[in-house]
């Protein structure tokens, strides 16, 4: 027994990191991606080539595998991804499954809309495989502030669909520790974690933090729903991403994501990390 860990989604902000710390414990780690010219070059990880829309090419990922780090793609409002990633694991064995999923998941905006649909359904789906699984439910990652990146450098406002609503906003190395020690210690079977920061922030703490990181002015500018959907479907996302991700910023708009909780600290026995240290540690990528 190898003990093989195959990570999904090897390339992104999680799972890269998932990879990063994996191969520091010198646990065997298969890096899944698309294109293998991004394979992480770091001693002893293997990496493999598979699309979440090929069947057979999760077969070949998930061969001779015991553990599988399941993501879903951001713009994926269906889990038939997440079901195909499953079957693949549960032809191949596996016993042992930690899926990314995201804070709010069925919960019910101020319409009655259910948030997180598709991740509702990838997390029962996983509960019910009959493998041994983990759900993580992370709060807003740090790194979106990235996205603001071209703002920053532009002198522009950064865009705030929030309002004043706060957020326990998590450092996304946080999230891939817990995933690896859900793969890699006992303890953490059945388990759905709800990984938070350590305070609550709303865009514009969030801004007053990077002024103080940059040393430089960062106005924010309310961006209503309307125009966040007007937005988005300019930049050629489909109507059913744009509708699913509205109800979750609607959902945090109204304040219902205002939630902290000490699962980041029970599982790695230390606090989360604070949204400045992140940013200090990434102070290059934001200017
Ligand atoms: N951002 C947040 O604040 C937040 C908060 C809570 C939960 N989440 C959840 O976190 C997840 C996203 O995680 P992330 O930010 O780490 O992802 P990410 O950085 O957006 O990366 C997406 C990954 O998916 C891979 N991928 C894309 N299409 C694929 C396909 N067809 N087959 C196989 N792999 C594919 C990409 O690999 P290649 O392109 O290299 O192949 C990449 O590694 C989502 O489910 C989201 O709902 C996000």
């Amino acid at each position: 027994m190898t003990n093989m860990i195959l990570v999904t989604g090897a390339t992104g902000t999680i799972g890269r990191h998932v990879v990063r710390l994996l191969a520091a414990q010198n646990e065997p780690v298969r890096a899944m991606m698309r294109d293998i010219s991004r394979a992480p070059r770091l001693p002893g990880v293997e990496s493999v080539t598979a699309d979440f829309d090929d069947p057979a090419s999760l077969a070949r990922a998930a061969d001779g595998v015991d553990s599988v780090f399941l993501l879903t793609v951001p713009a994926s409002p269906t889990p038939t991804q997440d079901l195909a990633m499953l079957d693949a694991a549960r032809k191949a064995g596996v016993t042992r499954l930690v899926r990314l999923s995201a804070i709010g998941t069925g919960e019910r905006d101020d319409t009655g809309a259910t948030v997180g649909v598709w991740h509702g359904q990838a997390d029962d789906a996983v509960r019910d495989s009959g493998m041994p699984w983990t759900v993580l439910r992370p709060s807003v990652f740090a790194s979106n502030v990235l996205w603001w990146t071209d703002a920053i450098s532009n002198g522009q406002p950064v865009p705030n669909v929030t309002g004043t609503a706060t957020q326990g906003i998590v450092d996304p190395r946080d999230v891939a520790a817990v995933a690896v020690a859900a793969l890699t210690s006992p303890g953490h079977n059945e388990r759905t974690y709800t990984l938070t920061g350590p305070e609550l922030l709303s865009v514009a703490d969030q801004a007053a933090v990077l002024e103080r990181v940059l040393g430089r002015s960062i106005p924010t500018v309310d961006l209503s729903l309307e125009s966040a959907k007007e937005q988005m479907l300019s930049h050629g996302q489909s109507p059913a991403v744009v509708d699913a991700s509205l109800i979750g910023m609607g959902w945090a708009r109204a304040g219902h994501n205002a939630i902290l909780t000490d699962d980041v600290a029970r599982v790695l026995g230390r606090p989360p990390g604070s949204f400045e240290s992140w940013a200090q540690d990434h102070r290059d990528l934001l200017s």
